[in-house]
């Protein structure tokens, strides 16, 4: 649902800014969510326009119902993450800037297709690759971290790591050129694997 909010929603968002801001007569329908709020505030909407969706219930615009161009799901296009990233003040940090290992953790339901069962392992066999030692950041998104220090975090990214799911949509704060490493978990329960290569990328010492 992360995903769906940061690359779908939040354009959508973007397009109904000039027309939501500061009347808090307009109202749009949210999922409440925890994070909503903090990237709401940082596009400039008053938490009080919020309308928590109820699937039971008939919603009607007295006078004016706004509905932003779709975003298609899964495909955002470039022009929308783009439009995002410049409203949320996301920074394109100078390289020397950028040194951090992300490892976005998969869900901790173990139920879950985003879920990893030797995660553990992995964490651990990343964390003897990086150098120093303090540069490999394990992203948990369940820590429910605010959007401020979401951003600040993959902002300094080199590579992103980690089983497809909410943590990896945080590339999109990320710099061009930063490596990625998304591993599908199809299968329940299926392990996935570290695929040495994208060490290569990461040489602090070259
Ligand atoms: C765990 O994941 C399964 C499969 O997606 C789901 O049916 C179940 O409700 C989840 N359990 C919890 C506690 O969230």
């Amino acid at each position: 649902m992360y995903y769906s909010f940061l690359l779908e929603t939040l354009p959508k968002l973007l397009l109904l800014q000039p027309f939501l801001a500061d009347d808090l007569e307009r109202q749009v329908l949210m999922w409440d969510q925890p994070w909503e709020d903090d990237y709401l505030g940082m596009l400039g909407f008053n938490t009080e326009q919020k309308v928590k969706y109820d699937p039971d219930v008939v919603y009607f615009a007295t006078e004016s119902l706004l509905y932003p161009s779709p975003v298609v799901h899964n495909e955002p296009s470039l022009n929308a993450m783009l439009a995002t990233r410049a409203a949320l003040n996301v920074a394109v940090l100078p390289a020397a800037e950028r040194g951090l290992v992300i490892y976005c953790k998969g869900a901790a339901n173990a139920s879950s297709a985003q879920h990893v069962d030797n995660e553990d392992e992995i964490m651990a066999a990343i964390q003897t690759l990086v150098i120093p030692e303090d540069r490999f950041v394990i992203y948990d998104d369940a820590l429910s971290m605010s959007a401020a220090s979401t951003i600040e975090l993959f902002e300094q990214a080199k590579v992103v790591i980690g089983p497809h799911g909410d943590g990896l949509s945080n590339i999109l704060f990320s710099a061009p050129g930063t490596q990625v490493s998304l591993k599908y978990t199809l299968m329940h329960a299926t392990p996935i694997t570290v695929d040495a290569s994208i060490y290569s990328a990461y040489a602090p010492n070259a």
